[in-house]
């Protein structure tokens, strides 16, 4: 069990484009584990990339708990290959507390990446699983929900 510390907006280094991992060993089981546990301290998180950690390697982890298939996936290197149709979520972000924004993303995606033995997989994924993807793929580059949202909202004036 460990945590590491969130970047959050405002911090450089969310805003670097992440590196290609090149061999997938202990040191990249590590950081995975310490995202998850990462992403589950947080409570409401359901994904975290490793530039949020402060680590620009292209890893991400997924984990939507009721709301998907009870599987939580450590992706290494993953790129979209296909998307399809579209649809708007409001969104939020770990690295940016306090707002939320809607995002228009893709409805479905195909991902291709590496699991953490480093053995190729291929997602389909929809609704909330290819939002979640497209957002943290999103970091990889630099990206950040509030760069694509069409609207943004105070996350405290959401609440009933
Ligand atoms: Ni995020």
């Amino acid at each position: 069990m460990a945590q590491r510390q969130i970047r959050e907006v405002g911090d450089d280094l969310l805003r670097k484009k992440s590196r290609e991992v090149e061999v997938v060993d202990d040191k990249i089981r590590q950081l995975l584990d310490d995202m998850y546990d990462t992403l589950k301290a947080s409570n409401d998180g359901i994904g975290l990339a490793a530039p949020q950690v402060g680590v620009l390697k292209r890893v991400i982890v997924i984990d939507l708990g009721e709301e998907g298939d009870g599987k939580v996936y450590k992706l290494i290197n993953p790129v979209i290959t296909k998307r399809k149709g579209e649809q708007v979520c409001r969104e939020g972000c770990l690295s940016v507390p306090g707002l939320l924004g809607d995002v228009v993303r893709p409805k479905e995606v195909t991902v291709e990446a590496l699991d953490e033995n480093g053995k190729k997989v291929v997602i389909k994924a929809k609704d909330l699983f290819a939002i979640c993807l497209s957002h943290e793929i999103d970091h990889l580059d630099g990206i950040l929900f509030i760069d694509k949202a069409t609207e943004i909202f105070d996350a405290d004036a959401e609440e009933e």
